[in-house]
């Protein structure tokens, strides 16, 4: 197996969860059932499961210098992800989430940046030396945007793989920027807004996965909840099924969605395998209580699968 290096850049976030029976309304107070901080943050998430996943990888971001950030890179540590790069800065928060998760399991978040936001283009380049040593560059966009453009010009030129999970999703990606992105995995709700097209059918997703394309993306991979994910290149168009399973909590399920594919590229499978491989990984963590916590380790997906056979 030829194993990559990976390079994750971007947002670690202490979540705070609390789970309530439904999304509280505009003006509406309601009572939750349980809280939890619990490690996240969608760069850290992929981060996390990139490595339980077995690959080689290596993180950049910023933290403060409080108890959640120190548990955040404890978390990461401990699933042997290179923390090395990452910097805890001082005079700001850690990174914070504030999650509700309903009783279906669906999440509605609020991020508060904090040390996020002090990920800036000197740091990167004080860590260049990361991006040349590593063969694939995933990105978020949970650091500002300035430096997620820088960070994709210079790994583009160093010839490195770029795989961008759009999320949270802007209303635009300039032409410029997707031109540079080899794999762009947003979800059907973030395709619409990045396209402003309709994408509530699959003619409607294919048509919005087309105008990423004619930007110059080469590859766009829609997850699809429960219905899976849609694979869309120049000459490949195709709905790759997921497994039905009872739904807990989907946080953290799109980020391991995009470390699985890059796990699995890494692993010179194709982007068919790859998917497959992603939506068993995303098919466990809504199972799943939480960002982090609900991670699973590649024997874990392998045994849970083989046992279902
Ligand atoms: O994608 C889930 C993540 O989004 C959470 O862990 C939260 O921190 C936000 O970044």
């Amino acid at each position: 197996m030829n194993k990559n290096k990976l390079l994750v850049i971007g947002s670690l976030n202490m979540d705070l969860v609390v789970n309530v029976p439904q999304m509280p309304k505009v003006g509406e107070t309601i009572l939750g059932e349980n809280f939890k901080a619990v490690a996240g943050g969608k760069g850290a998430n992929q981060a996390f499961a990139a490595s339980k996943l077995c690959a080689e990888v290596y993180m950049l971001g910023k933290i403060g210098t409080d108890e959640y950030g120190q548990a955040l890179l404890d978390s990461l540590n401990s699933a042997g992800v290179n923390t090395e790069g990452i910097e805890k800065q001082s005079g700001t928060h850690t990174g914070l989430a504030s999650i509700c998760v309903n009783s279906d399991g669906d999440n509605s978040i609020v991020v508060i940046p904090g040390a996020n936001n002090t990920c800036s283009k000197e740091y990167i380049y004080r860590h260049i030396s990361l991006i040349e040593m590593c063969d694939i560059v995933i990105l978020q966009l949970e650091i500002p945007f300035d430096v997620v453009s820088y960070i994709i010009e210079i790994a583009k030129k160093m010839n490195k793989t770029v795989i961008l999970n759009p999320a949270p999703a802007p209303n635009s990606l300039p032409d410029s920027m997707l031109a540079k992105v080899d794999i762009i995995t947003p979800n059907e709700t973030e395709l619409q807004k990045l396209t402003g097209m309709e994408t509530n059918s699959i003619n409607e997703i294919k048509k919005a996965a087309k105008v990423l394309l004619d930007k110059g993306v080469k590859t766009v991979i829609v997850t699809w909840g429960d219905k899976g994910a849609v694979l869309a290149t120049n000459n490949q168009f195709k709905v790759f099924p997921t497994t039905e399973v009872r739904v807990v909590d989907t946080t953290a399920a799109g980020d391991t969605f995009t470390a699985a594919i890059a796990v699995a590229i890494s692993e010179n499978k194709t982007l068919g395998e790859a998917i497959e491989f992603a939506n068993r990984v995303a098919a466990v963590v809504v199972t799943r209580e939480g960002a982090q916590t609900s991670i699973p380790t590649k024997d874990e997906v392998e045994n849970l699968f083989n046992s279902n056979k």
